[in-house]
């Protein structure tokens, strides 16, 4: 039986053109969905394909405006009787953040599978359109409903709180954390490491259209309390410290987060280390931080967004947020 997706295209790479096979520098977000999906006619795949362009650019540029209209077409795919999973084309430079906020805030009956490319469209070795295969057969397996929001990258299948890209270049640029991988796939074969996780029901938020400002302030060697002092502005709800190790920061600017966190800022202490966990520890409470767990620092800024808005104040609250999964 022919399986009814639902392509929601939003730009990256995955539509970029270079203007040569070999060229280094190239444009994201050229190639109209429409387009793209003739080229994905050439492979023969049997299923029906209904599309819709979000957005055409680069990741860098997607923001609240792009997430409020991604989220309300896939609401509606979810909601249409007719289609059976979504497939949400997105640039790789932020695509861990789309679909971590995707994935707090979609209920997750159907399949919903984000997929990119490395390399422009008429690169040599171009991956889109294999990644763009792959991506299909899993939002067209009824097990990819209840594991949240997915994203296929290099024949292999992440969860999309643990996905990040970990890899300037190259097509194995993504890796999964805590949870490598949760499945794999290509074109003629999907096989997933264990059974679906998540109970089928409503999203953990509510959507919101204006998410809070939460910032990110990267920790160093000699960060000073005047530099942190520099990243908050009168907006500013909460603060991401991607810390040395684990979760750690000078004490200067330490000093200056408790005082704000006093005044009613939220902080979260994240590592700017690849992978780990930043637990908690015995100091947090009295300074008013939370540790960020498994979550580096652009997803532990999208959950603490989501909390700020629902009205999530309390320190004690928000760390069992991040401390569950
Ligand atoms: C982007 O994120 O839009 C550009 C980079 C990419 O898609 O790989």
């Amino acid at each position: 039986m022919t399986v009814k997706l639902t392509v929601l295209a939003t730009g990256g790479t995955i539509a970029g053109i270079a203007g040569s096979a070999t060229a280094k520098d190239y444009s994201a977000g050229q190639i109209a969905i429409e387009d793209y999906l003739e080229n994905v006619a050439g492979l023969g795949l049997s299923a029906e394909l209904s599309a819709q362009q979000i957005a055409n650019i680069d990741s860098a540029d997607i923001g609240q405006g792009v997430w409020n209209d991604l989220h309300r077409a896939t609401l509606a795919a979810l909601g249409d009787p007719e289609c059976q999973g979504i497939v949400i084309t997105h640039g790789t430079d932020t695509l861990e953040e789309t679909a971590f906020l995707l994935d707090l805030t979609l209920p997750v009956h159907k399949p919903v599978v984000m997929v990119g490319a490395m390399r422009p469209a008429d690169a040599v070795g171009y991956d889109g359109l294999r990644n763009f295969a792959n991506a299909m057969r899993v939002a067209g397996d009824g097990e990819a409903a209840g594991r949240g929001v997915l994203v296929v990258m290099g024949d292999r299948i992440f969860g999309g709180r643990d996905v990040r890209k970990v890899r300037t270049r190259g097509t194995e640029a993504f890796r999964g954390f805590p949870r490598e991988s949760v499945g794999l796939v290509t074109p003629s074969s999907l096989e997933w490491f264990g059974a679906p996780w998540r109970a089928v029901g409503e999203p953990r938020f509510g959507w919101v259209d204006a998410l809070p400002e939460v910032v990110i302030v990267a920790a160093y060697s000699g960060l000073c309390g005047e530099a942190v002092a520099r990243c908050i502005g009168p907006d500013t709800r909460g603060v991401v410290v991607a810390g040395v190790g684990e979760g750690n920061m000078p004490e200067a600017a330490r000093r200056e987060l408790v005082r704000r966190c006093a005044q009613g800022l939220q902080v979260v202490r994240a590592s700017r280390a690849d992978e780990g966990l930043v637990d908690a520890e015995p100091d947090d409470a009295a300074n008013g931080f939370v540790a960020s767990r498994a979550l580096n620092p652009a997803k532990a800024r999208i959950l603490l967004q989501l909390l700020i808005a629902s009205g999530e104040t309390e320190r004690a609250a928000i760390q069992r947020a991040f401390d569950g999964r």
